[in-house]
């Protein structure tokens, strides 16, 4: 017997296109009184109520009134091992590594944390409407195997991969260049490619890596192409004028990636702030992406990310929280940091845009635009559906919305876990 079809009701939004690249008018399609038809965990349809219900009379429909559906979060670089220790005071990048993260990542070598971070994390990931991600894990393979076990187990779509630290690490914190390959091309083997999992190949950062351990990770993506592979770039200055000091043979921080062969399309560079004109040039044409970590970037005193300048670049650009550097597991708090930086560089970020950088951006950042990240028919039908007046300050400031996207900047701007009514993966209720 084939499932009967769900078919949502509620405001709707989707993209047909990129709103830096063309006017938010022709990019974004929203409709007032929409339905989205759900079969066999895709989006089937996507269009107004009274049509798509007139020709689906057999559908389960769940009418949401006046809330928004749209595709769920998501979020293009998260460290799930540091969930325990978000919003820690008081240190920038290195020493916050220092004293904050190596501590609690050691933890990870019992797969029994592992596993409850990992619960925990998805808890709030999804309770976010967060339904896919990029992680970081941990050097310990087990903490890989506690992350996409619980993806499996809840349907998701998600990316993630071994941290491999050689040096610059607390002892119980490094592997080897040859352990970080072997566990990594295991892993690999393990989970790449199953369900919804894709692997992340993950050495952390220059600084952490040694030039071998580098140039078997770029050795095990020659081999394992189809993988992702995630780093840090050019996050604080400290860390670059480190990384000169590390590589005196390398031409800039992105050139100890490229010349092991840790550059193009699938590579996702976290940060990504303080770019040399050679590194722009290289990041564009090799296909790499960028991944903005707004929230992150101010907890930690990074920088200001030159949103506008690389979207009119060209560059692929993604969207995350950078958990437990970023302050909030939600992607509306995430899209209002990325406003708020837009501004101080001078660049007032459309609603439309900062809500495409939060799904289909992160998506393509991710290699996976054609999946998730849009709500559209053909597209895995990973949902959120907001409450556009989840809270009274956001309600009596709705209320007074002359237009949609006055009516959605709101809740970007203000809105948290409240805001999310309801989450959909895979075409199932959460
Ligand atoms: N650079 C290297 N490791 C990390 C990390 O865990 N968080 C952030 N924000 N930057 C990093
Ligand atoms: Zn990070």
């Amino acid at each position: 017997m084939p499932m009967k079809p769900d078919l949502l009701l509620g405001q709707t939004l989707g993209f047909a296109s990129d709103p830096f690249l063309t006017p938010v008018v022709e990019a974004a399609k929203h409709v007032r009184r929409g339905a989205v038809l759900i079969e066999n965990g895709k989006v089937a349809e996507v269009g107004e109520a009274d049509i798509l219900r007139k020709a689906h009379p057999e559908a389960n429909i769940t009418d949401y009134g006046d809330a928004l559906i749209t595709a769920g979060f998501v979020d293009a670089h998260v460290h799930y091992p540091q969930t325990a220790i978000i919003a820690s005071w008081g240190k920038q990048l290195i020493d916050w590594l220092n004293m904050y993260t190596f501590p609690e990542e050691i933890r990870f070598a019992d797969p029994a944390v592992a596993a409850e971070i990992s619960e925990s994390y998805f808890d709030l990931a999804l309770a976010n409407g967060t339904t896919s991600m990029c992680s970081f894990c941990t050097i310990h393979p087990a903490s890989v195997d506690a992350f996409f076990t619980e993806a499996q187990a809840r349907g998701m779509r998600v990316a993630g991969g071994k941290t491999c630290m050689d040096r610059n690490a607390p002892e119980a914190l490094r592997d080897t260049a040859k352990s970080a390959y072997d566990d990594s091309r295991a892993l690999l083997e393990k989970w790449h490619g199953v369900a919804r999992l894709t692997y992340a190949i993950t050495p952390r950062f220059s600084p952490t890596s040694t030039p071998a351990q580098l140039e078997a990770m770029g050795a095990l993506w020659s081999e394992h192409p189809d993988c992702l592979m995630q780093t840090h770039l050019s996050e604080q200055i400290p860390e670059i004028e480190w990384v000169r000091e590390l590589f005196p043979e390398a031409r800039d921080y992105l050139d100890t990636y490229e010349r092991y062969g840790l550059i193009g399309k699938g590579a996702l560079f976290g940060h990504a702030i303080h770019l040399t004109d050679r590194e722009k040039d290289r990041l564009l044409e090799s296909g790499s992406s960028l991944v903005h970590c707004p929230t992150s970037n101010t907890f930690i005193g990074s920088g200001l990310f030159d949103m506008e300048g690389l979207k009119s670049d060209g560059q692929i650009v993604g969207l995350a929280t950078d958990t437990g550097g970023g302050s909030s597991f939600s992607m509306l708090r995430t899209m209002a940091a990325a406003y708020e930086v837009g501004q101080l560089r001078g660049a007032a970020l459309h609603p439309a845009q900062l809500y495409w950088l939060a799904t289909q951006g992160s998506a393509q950042a991710m290699g996976m635009g054609d999946k998730i990240g849009n709500l559209a028919s053909g597209m895995e039908a990973d949902l959120v559906v907001l409450d556009l007046a989840s809270t009274p300050a956001i309600a009596q400031r709705e209320r007074r919305a002359n237009s949609f996207w006055e009516s959605l900047f709101p809740t970007i701007m203000m809105g948290d876990d409240r805001a999310i009514r309801e989450v959909w993966v895979g075409g199932q209720k959460v």
